[in-house]
């Protein structure tokens, strides 16, 4: 929902990504709150800065895309999970991993409306595609900062260029493990010899529940 005017606010002129950046949940909905409630005041005293949204309609805008990144990593993990549960289920761990190989990427962008984009990346990552850019780098080492202090983890929104960039950790289970955990007790040999055909590269072993394994990141196309 937009705030329905094109009035500028004065006090918060458009801010850049890297300012955004630690815009999380509570702020955005105390954000939406608070202009809102001022917004018409502004509409009467702000003479507006060319070619900005105002702080009520950028505040609204990342609300909608917290609201539809939520659904949308929500959807595309159960289509995910549900895959990987019956590929275990017929092919085995070791044979999950070659299906991974062929079908991980394909169901997790299937969720995705037109001009959006669903990933996952991590600077640890077992696909070289989903190799985190410097962008998601700097998301990953703000949420182990978060982790380390012993903060809760939200998703969170940046924008960048024309894209609004929604990103939401994703945290070791046990039900990983054989797959992420530890070789030799964690992971079966036969899965590790999957794991290196495929991938020779492969950064993604050795988690624990519960650390930060990746993110899902759902790209949107900014509103003009
Ligand atoms: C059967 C083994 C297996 C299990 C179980 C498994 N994964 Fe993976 N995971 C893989 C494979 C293989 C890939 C690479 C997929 C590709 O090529 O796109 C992968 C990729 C990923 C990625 C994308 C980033 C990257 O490293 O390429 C994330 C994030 C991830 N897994 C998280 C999880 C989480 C969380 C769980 C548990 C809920 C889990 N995985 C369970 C095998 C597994």
């Amino acid at each position: 929902m937009k705030s329905g005017h094109s009035s500028q606010n004065k006090y918060r002129p458009c801010t850049n990504f890297l300012q955004q950046h630690h815009l999380i949940m509570a702020d955005v909905l105390r954000l939406i709150r608070g202009t809102l409630a001022m917004s018409s005041l502004v509409l009467l005293l702000a003479p507006g800065l060319p070619g900005c949204r105002s702080s009520a309609d950028q505040a609204s805008d990342t609300a909608q895309w917290l609201q539809q990144g939520d659904a949308l990593s929500r959807a595309a993990f159960d289509t995910l999970r549900t895959s990987l549960m019956q590929a275990i289920a017929t092919l085995g761990l070791p044979g999950a991993v070659p299906y991974c190989h062929q079908h991980a990427a394909t169901l997790t962008a299937s969720a995705a409306p037109e001009g959006v984009i669903i990933s996952r990346v991590s600077p640890l990552y077992r696909n070289p595609d989903n190799a985190a850019d410097s962008l998601d780098q700097a998301t990953w080492q703000h949420f182990q900062q978060l982790k380390t202090q012993g903060d809760s983890l939200v998703p969170l929104v940046v924008t960048h260029d024309d894209r609004a960039i929604y990103y939401k950790p994703i945290l070791l289970q046990p039900m990983c493990t054989p797959c992420h955990g530890q070789p030799g007790t964690d992971i079966p040999e036969a899965v590790m010899a999957a794991i290196r055909d495929k991938y020779p590269n492969d950064k993604a072993i050795g988690f624990r529940p519960g650390d930060l394994r990746g993110l899902w990141k759902i790209s949107f196309p900014k509103k003009p």
